[in-house]
């Protein structure tokens, strides 16, 4: 691949403070993102996807978060050094906006969805209301909610979850956003409405040409919406490389056992937590992530691990492969 990333992280470690001192929540060594692309994190709870993807935007709560070191680039420039009056005026909403899972937490209640749209693109772009207000529509259109201008007049809580996502989606688009961070924005939904929903982000993605970073917690989800992916497991891209490639050939022990767990019917959700090997108390300071847990390990995993070549674009972060040898399993 030798197209320059539209997004860059590199060496990015961030801690957070607590009583017992600070802790390393996320240690990532390197993922790329092009332009135009669909790109996956997949992990289980509290393995970091969220601190990520609020990093990006500068909107980590810090303290408690400290960036130890690392860059993320955007188009070359790193987001890190940006100010937060830049990264409000320049970034947030301009060039990337962020969809949470749960879509009240971004729509403030007491406005209808017409008022809210409204405000954000006279805010961002250079608008009068009546200009607006056409955009707001035009927008509605888009998402593929139907009767778009009654959708305007409606308030939050009188729309479903999944019409709520579709707002929210509308919304991040309306001021030009070319980057969607969409952390898990199906996760409270029910399964048809969940298609739905990726099946609109898919579209976006190929017909405006929207870069689209999606956080999973459950890895059947990015199959369809995804064309590379990378497997975060506390906090380490553990495995990275085509969606295919990891789905559909997974090599670290971690991603191995994971994809295995999931049942063979998409629709049933699974507790990740509970597919994987319990912790057998060996602890190690430095070395393979996914130590304690994993039934394959042996004396060099207590060495520090980097990410391997496996085959073509697939990557992995083990001591069972070799740097250069075609070692795919
Ligand atoms: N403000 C904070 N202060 C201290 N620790 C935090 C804070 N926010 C997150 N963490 C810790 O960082 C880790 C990663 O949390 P994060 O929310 O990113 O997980 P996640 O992968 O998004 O999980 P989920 O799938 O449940 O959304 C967790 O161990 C969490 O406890
Ligand atoms: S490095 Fe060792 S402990 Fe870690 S996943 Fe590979 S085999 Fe298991
Ligand atoms: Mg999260």
């Amino acid at each position: 691949m030798s197209e320059k990333p539209y997004l860059h992280i590199k060496n990015l470690k961030i801690n957070f403070k607590s009583f017992e001192g600070e802790k390393t929540i996320i240690n990532i060594d390197e993922i790329k993102i092009n332009k135009g692309e669909a790109y996956g994190i997949i992990g289980e709870s509290g393995t970091g996807k969220t601190v990520l993807a609020l990093s990006i935007l500068q909107l980590l709560e810090m303290p408690p978060g400290k960036i130890v070191n690392g860059q993320i680039l955007l188009e070359g420039e790193d987001l890190l050094k940006k100010t937060q009056k830049q990264m409000q005026r320049e970034i947030r909403g301009k060039k990337i906006s962020m969809i949470f899972q749960d879509p009240m937490s971004t729509l403030n209640p007491v406005f209808t969805v017409g008022e809210q749209m409204i405000k954000v693109i006279i805010e961002n772009q250079k608008l009068n209301k009546k200009e607006a207000y056409r955009k707001a529509v035009e927008m509605i259109n888009i998402v593929k909610l139907p009767d778009a201008e009654r959708v305007m007049d409606k308030y939050p809580h009188e729309l479903s979850g999944g019409q709520r996502q579709r707002v929210i989606i509308a919304l991040a688009l309306s001021c030009g956003a070319e980057f969607i961070i969409a952390d898990e924005p199906t996760r409270n939904l029910d399964v048809t409405i969940q298609a739905g929903i990726l099946k609109l982000i898919k579209e976006l993605q190929r017909n405006l040409k929207v870069t689209v970073l999606f956080i999973a917690n459950n890895p059947g989800l990015i199959s369809a919406t995804c064309d590379n992916a990378g497997v975060l497991y506390k906090g380490e891209i553990i495995e990275k490389g085509t969606t295919k490639e990891i789905l559909k050939n997974p090599q670290h022990p971690y991603t191995f056992t994971l994809l295995n767990a999931i049942p063979k019917n998409k629709d049933t959700k699974i507790d990740l937590s509970k597919v994987i090997p319990p912790n057998d108390g060996e602890e190690i300071k430095e070395g393979c992530i996914y130590y304690n847990r994993c039934l394959k390990k042996q004396e060099n995993c207590k060495k520090e691990q980097k990410l391997i070549n496996v085959k073509d674009t697939h990557y992995v972060k083990c001591s069972l492969y070799k740097e250069g040898v075609n070692n795919e399993q």
